[in-house]
């Protein structure tokens, strides 16, 4: 987790927005590992809203943008219609990331054109820097700064370590953490990205390319809201930050309040929305032997399912809940006969169609929670590729728990497999 001090006793600088001059990267091409989630960390929703949503509304929200480049992993067309969604006034370029933040980073300055005079670059991840913070940049690079970071005081005492061991520990008050967006003169920025160490692994962000040439990097203030979200626990905390429950300590520090009644939530937030949605189906006759698709993946070797399509119980279960949750009829509502090309069609399919679908009708999709219960395949050793898979094609993250019977009932008695799924979908309104 980053340090989330109390305000910082940095200089600061007037705010006067040097408005729409800046080009924009914002980097959203990292795969969120310590989240945790299965998908991409830009892709997370928090409070309804993907991550990358937040900090590209942010950025457009500053004023200071003249053009924007977003970085996404390849192929990802969920985080590139979420961008292109948001070009308006202010042109959004969409571009594949590379395999390391710096990587990402470049790509993303190649993207802009050569108009700009200064870049300002920043983590999608830090979704709730508020739009102040890219003003506060903005204008110290239009006072005259070649490079400029926004930094808050450090909480810990911070030590250096080596071997298990204490080395010594630096004087707090001249540490400060490090937030976005970091903003440089676009020259110095490609000049440094064009060299030698930028794909240093010890270098963690841009500034560390200048702090080496002899050009000052300034530092102005940061913001506690602009921390960079890392772990489930950050998410938590950003998700506390934007359903306007105020800080966490507000949140804790109310016990004779009353009673949060359905009334007393703030008016803006919709109510979710839950679903449940089951599938069954039975094993294929040993005369008439098919391949098993199951939570979106082949199981080699394994006995599949009867039925006209793949009779991926799991990815049906996982559709049925959405429609359920929309308030949108079932699975035959939609892939009935009026659909004859989906006649066949994948587990993997007909759940992507099912969230396209609920989508369209105005909601964001929260979660999706499914319980396969039968006695083959042994599933838990394929649960990560089977939750990124469904993810993936649901564009939120699905969950797979499996269960047994205890020999009962037809999962039981090995007749078939069953699949049961909740799911949680909030109106977009
Ligand atoms: N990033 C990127 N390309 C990469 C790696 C990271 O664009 N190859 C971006 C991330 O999307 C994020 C920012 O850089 O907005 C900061 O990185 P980090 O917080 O480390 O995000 P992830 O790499 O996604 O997370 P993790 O390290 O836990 O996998
Ligand atoms: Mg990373």
């Amino acid at each position: 987790m980053s340090s989330r001090p109390t305000p910082s006793p940095e200089v600061s600088f007037p705010s006067t927005p040097a408005a729409g001059t800046a080009g924009v990267v914002i980097v959203a091409a990292g795969s969120g590992q310590r989240l945790g989630h299965g998908i991409p960390k830009a892709r997370v929703l928090c409070g309804g809203l993907t991550l990358l949503e937040r900090s590209l509304r942010a950025v457009l929200d500053s004023g200071v943008a003249a053009e924007i480049a977003v970085v996404i992993p390849a192929g990802d067309d969920v985080l590139r219609s979420v961008a292109e969604g948001l070009s308006g006034t202010v042109p959004v370029r969409v571009v594949a990331g590379g395999a390391s933040r710096a990587g990402s980073v470049r790509a993303g300055i190649a993207a802009l054109s050569t108009d700009a005079p200064v870049i300002l670059v920043h983590d999608a991840a830090r979704a709730l820097t508020p739009p102040e913070v890219f003003r506060r940049v903005v204008s110290r690079l239009a006072a005259g700064a070649d490079a400029v970071i926004p930094v808050v005081p450090v909480a810990d005492t911070v030590k250096t370590v080596r071997g298990g061991e204490v080395e010594g520990t630096p004087d707090r008050n001249g540490l400060r953490a490090v937030q976005t967006p970091q903003g440089f003169t676009a020259r110095l920025l490609r000049e440094a990205h064009a060299g030698a160490r930028a794909e240093d692994p010890l270098i963690t962000d841009d500034a560390m390319l200048i702090e080496t040439t002899g050009t000052p990097v300034v530092t102005v203030e940061g913001d506690p809201s602009a921390f960079k979200v890392t772990t489930p626990l950050d998410l938590m905390l950003a998700e506390t930050l934007v359903q306007g429950a105020g800080t966490p300590s507000a949140a804790t520090t109310a016990p004779e309040e009353a009673p949060m009644t359905e009334s007393a939530l703030p008016p803006a937030a919709p109510l979710p929305r839950t679903g449940i949605g089951t599938d069954i189906h039975a094993y294929s006759p040993e005369d008439a032997p098919a391949p098993l698709w199951l939570a979106g993946l082949f199981w080699e070797g394994e006995r599949g399912l009867a039925g006209h399509s793949d009779g991926d119980v799991v990815a049906h279960a996982a559709a049925d809940a959405l429609f359920s949750a929309a308030g949108l009829g079932d699975l035959g509502t939609h892939f009935g006969t009026d659909r004859p090309e989906l006649a066949g069609a994948s587990g993997v399919t007909i759940l992507q169609e099912a969230a396209a679908i609920v989508r369209g009708a105005g909601f964001r999709i929260g979660n999706i929670a499914v319980q396969l219960i039968g006695n083959r395949p042994r599933f838990a050793a394929r649960r990560s590729e089977a939750e990124a898979v469904l993810s993936e094609a649901a564009g939120a993250p699905v969950s797979v728990s499996a269960t047994t019977t205890d020999g009962l009932g037809l999962t039981g008695r090995g007749e078939g497999i069953a699949a049961l799924a909740t799911a949680v979908v909030i109106s977009a309104a």
